[in-house]
């Protein structure tokens, strides 16, 4: 059905190749700029898909990279058919398909369905067409409660969700107010959507990754939260504009068109839920392949808070038959070495995650830069953060922009590799990148670098249906077996494990036959014969 399946990836024809990939993000405006305007930009992934090759990934996913007034970083789309000439051009996009598929990497697009940018031509029309208009039908337009909104709903990124325009009626938005909520109840946009993912899925992309997939549908009525701290109790409460159970309908529609496609095309849900059971809702057979397990990147380093993580992840989706996802960062979130303790021990510990996650079963995410041991950038100027959080926040929240500062390639350049010498980026990197560049960092065994290389390269041989055997292990370590593979996180004080013969281990470690020294915050994977 697709008519470029000439581009599919050759190397690993199995429709199932999601079920245990390791799957790259690409943060475009962060990733390689090609043209020194001091953004990424596509030809910029494309003259380094050699490094995600290298490193071993199996696919990369790509944050939206369409037109936008990139009031939030892109995710606030006005064409969902085209390129932002800030990244280049449709043509572009289709040749990084090809390049990608050329070197055995498949690729994901993002789709943001909950909202529209409001210079989205629907909602600028919606803006001119009278209340109760098939214009406005297509978004949540509402006259107000008195002088006040229609209820108590609050922005993700702070304040109220709602924005009053001069005829008095009032529109939602869940983020910023130049991101007006569509409203999924309207058959026309449930058209329109299907629609943009055939466009993509036609230029030969392998599938999708699904912004805010657990907002699309609000309950009926609208009705209040009933609390003002609501992203307070995201976690805990289930919001009238979150995980409603609609949503799972629109999914099982795009699991038909997905399916339509061959080899079948893939999806993965951003679904912020309240637990694993809620999450697993998302990857029924017949809905989507993958949902981000945010439960895990949401855990504390403890062998405790991982442990139940991990048995709670499996023990919800194996009865689903879906693969479990593994992810440690993503650009909404600080990155792992910063959230892990920053500084020496951070990155300690992010190195024994590293090989504790690619030894779990299922799939992983890795975030750009998490290859590298990036920390957060802590210490941006307030004056170059672009973030709306921080506009939205009244300048109290810094927002995200710490995790998405552009990576470093090289130890000189103004830029470290990133951008043509002589550019700016559209945020300062540390000077101390220099070390962290892919440059200094390859060949040197020590690297984190080195480490991701390494260990995705043994990853490829384990019996990827092998599944999860915890093994008793001393207070603060957790051990387990996966097919032929021993691993063991130590989170606690040094201390000695049996093991077989040696694999790799996340910091040196002292072994004298079968017994090997295990300092705290270090990971070992071994073979078991
Ligand atoms: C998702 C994106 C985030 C964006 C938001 C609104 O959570 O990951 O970056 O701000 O949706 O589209």
């Amino acid at each position: 059905m697709s008519p470029d399946s000439s581009t599919a990836v050759t190397g690993d024809p199995g429709a199932h190749w999601w079920r245990h990939a390791v799957i790259y993000q690409v943060y475009v405006r962060s990733f390689a700029d090609s043209d020194g305007d001091g953004i990424g930009d596509l030809p910029g992934i494309r003259s380094r898909l050699g490094h995600l090759a290298h490193l071993g990934v199996d696919a990369l996913w790509i944050t939206p990279f369409y037109p936008s007034p990139m009031a939030d970083g892109g995710y606030d789309v006005a064409d969902y058919r085209d390129v932002d000439p800030a990244f280049g051009t449709l043509d572009d996009a289709r040749g990084l398909v090809a390049d990608a598929h050329a070197l055995g990497l498949r690729v994901i697009v993002d789709i943001v369905p909950n909202h529209t940018s409001a210079a989205h031509p629907w909602f600028q029309q919606a803006l001119t067409a009278p209340p109760g208009s098939p214009e406005r039908a297509r978004y949540l337009f509402r006259p107000g409660r008195g002088d006040g909104p229609p209820n108590d709903w609050e922005s993700v990124f702070g304040g109220p969700a709602w924005t009053r325009v001069p005829d008095g009626e009032w529109y939602l938005h869940l983020f910023d107010s130049s991101q007006p909520d569509v409203d999924w109840s309207n058959p026309e946009v449930r058209t329109e959507y299907v629609d943009v993912l055939r466009f993509w899925l036609d230029l030969g992309v392998d599938g999708f990754r699904i912004d805010v997939a657990h907002g699309l549908v609000k309950a009926d009525g609208l009705p209040d939260a009933g609390d003002n701290d609501q992203h307070g109790v995201a976690d805990t409460q289930r919001l009238p504009y979150f995980d409603q159970e609609g949503v799972h309908e629109i999914y099982r529609s795009w699991r038909a068109v997905l399916d339509s496609y061959s080899p079948p095309r893939v999806a993965v849900a951003e679904a912020w839920t309240r637990d694993a059971a809620r999450t697993a809702r998302y990857v029924r057979s017949d809905e989507l392949h993958q949902a981000f397990n945010f439960h895990y990147l949401r855990a504390d380093w403890s062998a405790a808070d991982l442990r139940a993580v991990i048995t709670g992840t499996l023990a919800a989706t194996t009865p689903v038959g879906a693969p479990a996802t593994w992810v440690l960062s993503n650009h909404d979130v600080q990155r792992v070495v910063t959230r892990y303790g920053d500084g020496p021990v951070g990155v300690r510990r992010a190195r024994a995650a590293t090989l504790l996650t690619l030894a779990l079963p299922g799939s992983v995410y890795l975030y750009q830069g998490e290859e590298l041991g990036l920390p957060e950038v802590l210490d941006l100027p307030d004056s170059v953060l672009q973030d709306p959080i921080w506009r939205r926040s009244n300048h109290t929240e810094r927002g995200r922009d710490g995790c998405r500062v552009p990576i470093p390639w090289t130890r000189s350049g103004t830029a470290l590799g990133f951008a043509p010498d002589g550019t700016t980026p559209w945020l300062p990197q540390p000077s101390g990148w220099s070390d962290l560049s892919v440059a200094a960092q390859t060949d040197d065994p020590a690297s984190v670098l080195e480490l991701y290389r390494t260990a995705l390269r043994l990853r490829r041989d384990f019996d990827q249906a092998a599944e999860l055997e915890w093994l008793e292990s001393a207070p603060g370590v957790l051990t387990f077996h996966r097919g032929g593979l021993g691993c063991a996180v130590n989170f606690g004080p040094d201390t000695e494990i049996l093991c077989g013969p040696l694999l790799l281990t996340s910091e040196q470690c002292e072994v004298d036959g079968a017994k090997l020294l295990l300092p705290q915050d270090t990971a070992a994977w071994w073979a078991i014969p």
